[in-house]
């Protein structure tokens, strides 16, 4: 039978990616964090001097992207290693996952990464983390969450995280970045952010990272 998945798609900030983390060391299973994949080919795309209207330029980049995932020993924050260059914190920032959503919008750029995600499909299972895991790249899975949360709450949430980071940010101007980000995902003609017919919505505003976790699990059978 073939490896499970579990996929959890939904907007910027809404928890998805400590989810995944959490509910993959959990089960033992692989994570895939496409956003990184769409992260890393804005960035290079910067690093080569590939402008973002360049569509056959941005495939060349996606399609020959030389990335590595490193694991760190204590379960820390996986390294990803671009060319050879740690950029573990660059590919985290807010210009890199706005960049990202800009190479997103084009369909040849996310074709050039389709086959690379689908390879992440290993023994014992995948749980896969992004804005079209359950309805392009994994429509067979068994389970599909669409993980979602206010603009207000994913904008608070990413200044503390900022705060917490020891940086200056303005939380009016998060919040426009979201909305920006979002309307961008969900307006696309390519992939556009929406639930797949057969996901299970969990909205998590107001939650904790243990109750989401517990939904989450709960939905997946794994409770
Ligand atoms: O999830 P993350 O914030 O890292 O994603 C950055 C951007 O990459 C998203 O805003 C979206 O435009 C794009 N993306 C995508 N499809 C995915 C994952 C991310 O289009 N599966």
């Amino acid at each position: 039978s073939p490896v499970p998945v579990i996929t959890i798609d939904g907007p910027s900030g809404a928890g998805k990616g400590t989810v995944t983390q959490m509910l993959a060391r959990r089960l033992g299973w692989h994570l895939l964090d496409s956003g990184a994949l769409y992260r890393l080919t804005a960035l290079a795309a910067v690093r080569q001097g590939v402008p973002f209207d360049d569509e056959p330029g941005l495939v060349r980049v996606a399609a020959s992207l030389d990335v590595r995932f490193e694991p760190t020993p204590a379960g820390g924050p996986v390294r990803v290693i671009l060319a050879g260059e740690d950029v573990t914190a660059e590919v985290r920032t807010e210009s890199a996952g706005d960049n990202a959503s800009k190479v997103a919008v084009i369909q040849a750029v996310r074709d050039a990464l389709l086959q690379r995600q689908r390879d992440f499909r290993q023994a014992p299972g995948l749980v896969a983390d992004g804005r079209d895991m359950g309805t392009v790249v994994f429509p067979d899975a068994p389970t599909k969450i669409f993980l979602t949360a206010s603009a207000e709450e994913r904008a608070q949430r990413r200044y503390r995280q900022l705060k917490d980071a020891g940086l200056s940010v303005n939380i009016d101007a998060l919040l426009d970045e979201i909305r920006a980000r979002d309307d961008r995902d969900m307006n696309r003609s390519a992939a556009p952010l929406k639930p797949a017919d057969d996901a299970q919505v969990i909205d998590s505003t107001g939650l904790g990272i243990e109750e989401v976790l517990g939904k989450v699990m709960a939905a997946a059978g794994q409770a």
